[in-house]
């Protein structure tokens, strides 16, 4: 008589990382200054799925930059694992495109050859990459611009220019650390307006650091709000809004609703002497 031997159903675990595109695991950053040392993040755990765009809130110095740098592998750790696409960071990442409040245009080249410049770094250009260029610089507006200078641009111009170099080499990920804090108001909320129908065609898993809680909401899919000592992640809110977005959004009791929690928790949260 044959015996047929039942294996215990075991619960099913995924594989750590295999379905997150960005992961941070008990991530710590303790920066060493002639003055002692600085806990810039204190614990950092959080998975980012592909493809979505998550916005950073939190108050200055709480560690937002460090985070994202961290992220980019410009800066290591002190302790704890980020990956990236399930392989652990271990130096500058090539699959992120970067965006900073300094667009840091090459003054001597034109536009399309900024946008190029990564690629130039690490290889000659080939037709195919002119052709993405200037595909990119259709998508942020900014075709008729391609042969000025950066200083016959405004300051909006300047970043959408930015933008455009950072998604040349099709980054997997974007990373964005306040790209629109130093723009004045109506050209922040026409970047807001670019970047997020930009992100609607390309659905790139992004990370956006920003001050602006409005921002916030209207261009992410979550929002995490990082406290200040310790540095940590103190909030991982869903935003609910369906897209593509309009500004009408705004308008929208529960716009305004996640808006005074998300400020609320900024304010009132961190502080733990
Ligand atoms: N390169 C560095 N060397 C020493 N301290 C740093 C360095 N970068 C940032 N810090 C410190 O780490 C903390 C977090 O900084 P940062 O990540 O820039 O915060 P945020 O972007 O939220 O304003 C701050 O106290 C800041 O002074
Ligand atoms: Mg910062």
């Amino acid at each position: 008589m044959s015996r047929v031997i039942v294996e215990p159903e075991l619960p099913f675990e995924p594989p750590a990382n295999e379905f997150h595109a960005i992961t941070a695991r008990a991530v710590q950053k303790v920066y060493w200054t002639a003055s002692g040392p600085v806990e810039a993040v204190a614990e950092a755990n959080f998975e980012i799925d592909s493809g979505d765009f998550v916005a950073v809130l939190g108050p200055s110095g709480c560690g937002k930059s460090t985070l994202m740098l961290m992220v980019a592998g410009l800066e290591p750790t002190t302790s704890g694992v980020i990956t990236l696409d399930g392989q652990p960071v271990t130096g500058p990442q090539t699959t992120a495109g970067m965006m900073f409040q300094d667009p840091t245009l090459l003054p001597w080249r034109s536009v399309l050859d900024n946008v190029l410049f990564p690629v130039s770094m690490c290889r000659p250009i080939m037709p195919d990459d002119r052709k993405r260029a200037e595909h990119l610089l259709h998508m942020v507006d900014l075709w008729q611009f391609r042969d000025k200078r950066p200083r016959e641009l405004s300051g909006g111009m300047r970043q959408r220019v930015a933008l455009a170099r950072a998604l040349i080499n099709d980054p997997s990920i974007l990373l964005m650390d306040e790209p629109f804090s130093a723009l004045d108001a109506i050209t922040r909320d026409e970047m807001g307006l670019a970047l997020a129908s930009i992100w609607d065609s390309t659905h790139k898993t992004a990370i956006f650091i920003t001050h602006s809680i409005r921002e916030a909401i209207f261009l992410s899919d979550r929002v995490l709000v990082m406290g200040r000592r310790p540095s940590t992640i103190i909030e991982d809110i869903r935003v609910p809004f369906p897209r593509p977005r309009k500004p009408s959004v705004e308008a929208d009791p529960a716009f305004n609703e996640l808006y005074l929690y998300l400020k609320a928790s900024i304010v009132h949260k961190p502080v733990v002497q």
